[in-house]
């Protein structure tokens, strides 16, 4: 039988009227709409489509194992683990918030700019993978430890996952809890944490592959901050004391999670063995004496108070009381109780 198209030029118009349509329970991502509320979000998404690179162009080649000894190698391996904890979480982090945007309708340049995020971070993710892959194959958890460096390197890494397997418990509670605005304060300490960092580390490093990895991915930090405080600037007017307090444990959470790779953990929420700190400290000199440009412990103690002013005078603004921070001689609201629901913030 012949296939016949079906004609059609007349519109049908139902003499008792459309046939209402049945709304879309919620949260849903349907209906599909595209609002713009906020024009510089929108720009800044544009940003990050101009603005992206390619982690695999960058001269591998030129990082050879065989110029560090091996214990230089361990400790930039293991470096790049502890930045996985953070970094390498990002694109899940932010891939779950993405889709959090869409079933809650947010404007349309607040789900794209989350969405570059998640983009950014994969390539983050990536450069911890091709890092310590190039000098540790197998690495971080998959490789054969035979000297003590490399089994306390593992050891200490199995210990960093289990922290980070209880926060991304945490964090995926959290999700539906907390408006967009309390979660955003906690991406602000990560991008605040991650663009000093990087800043940090591109000036200091002396390995021209580290070097200008740290500036590309500083850049991208830098625009997430960006991103942050414009969708704060817009979410904060109107705030609840209720979630003011909330924002306040949620900067002291900040600080605890991201010292580890900012500084040195603070004894609050990690489960952590004795020996993990001074191991980290040996394994971190090793990296350090490679180029990698981790700063010292004074330079970096001297950095994180300076962000840390820095998001005090932001959110002071927004009469948003700053936590104590008395490893760093910061003074504020007194914050003891951190539990791994209350961690949030990535890179
Ligand atoms: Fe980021
Ligand atoms: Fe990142």
């Amino acid at each position: 039988m012949a296939l016949t198209a079906p004609q059609q030029s007349q519109l049908v118009v139902p003499t008792g009227g459309f046939t209402p349509y049945p709304e879309v329970p919620q949260p849903n991502i349907f209906p599909m709409e595209w609002r713009v509320e906020t024009p510089k979000l929108a720009e800044l998404y544009e940003r990050s489509k101009r603005q992206v690179w390619n982690p695999a162009d960058f001269p591998w080649e030129t990082l050879r194992p065989e110029d560090f000894t091996e214990q230089q190698r361990l400790g930039i391996m293991y470096w790049y683990a502890v930045l996985a904890n953070f970094d390498g979480s990002g694109p899940a982090v932010f891939a779950k918030a993405t889709i959090h945007a869409f079933e809650t309708h947010q404007e349309d340049p607040i789900r794209k700019c989350f969405f570059s995020i998640t983009r950014d971070e994969m390539n983050h993710e990536e450069v911890c993978q091709r890092a310590i892959q190039k000098l540790v194959p197998g690495g971080p958890m998959d490789f054969e430890a035979t000297s003590d460096l490399a089994k306390a390197a593992q050891n200490n890494i199995g210990w960093l996952y289990h922290n980070g397997g209880r926060y991304w418990t945490g964090y995926s509670a959290s999700l539906a809890k907390y408006p967009l605005s309390v979660l955003f304060t906690s991406f602000l300490m990560g991008e605040v944490a991650s663009s000093t960092l990087f800043f940090g580390m591109s000036k200091k490093a002396t390995h021209p592959v580290f070097k200008e990895l740290f500036k590309r991915v500083g850049q991208d930090e830098a625009r997430h901050l960006a991103i942050c405080l414009t969708v704060l600037e817009k979410d904060w007017p109107g705030l609840s004391d209720e979630y003011k307090h909330l924002i306040t444990k949620q900067l002291r959470a900040g600080f605890v999670f991201l010292s580890m790779i900012l500084w040195e953990p603070p004894s609050q929420f990690w489960e952590i063995p004795e020996y993990f700190l001074p191991n980290h400290r040996v394994l971190v000199q090793h990296a350090r004496d490679a180029g990698l440009g981790v700063l010292t412990y004074d330079e970096q103690a001297d950095n994180w108070r300076t962000a840390l002013a820095r998001v005090r005078a932001i959110v002071g603004e927004w009469g948003i009381a700053f936590p104590a921070i008395p490893e760093l001689d910061l003074d504020g609201v007194d914050v003891s109780d951190i539990g791994p629901e209350d961690i949030i913030p990535v890179f």
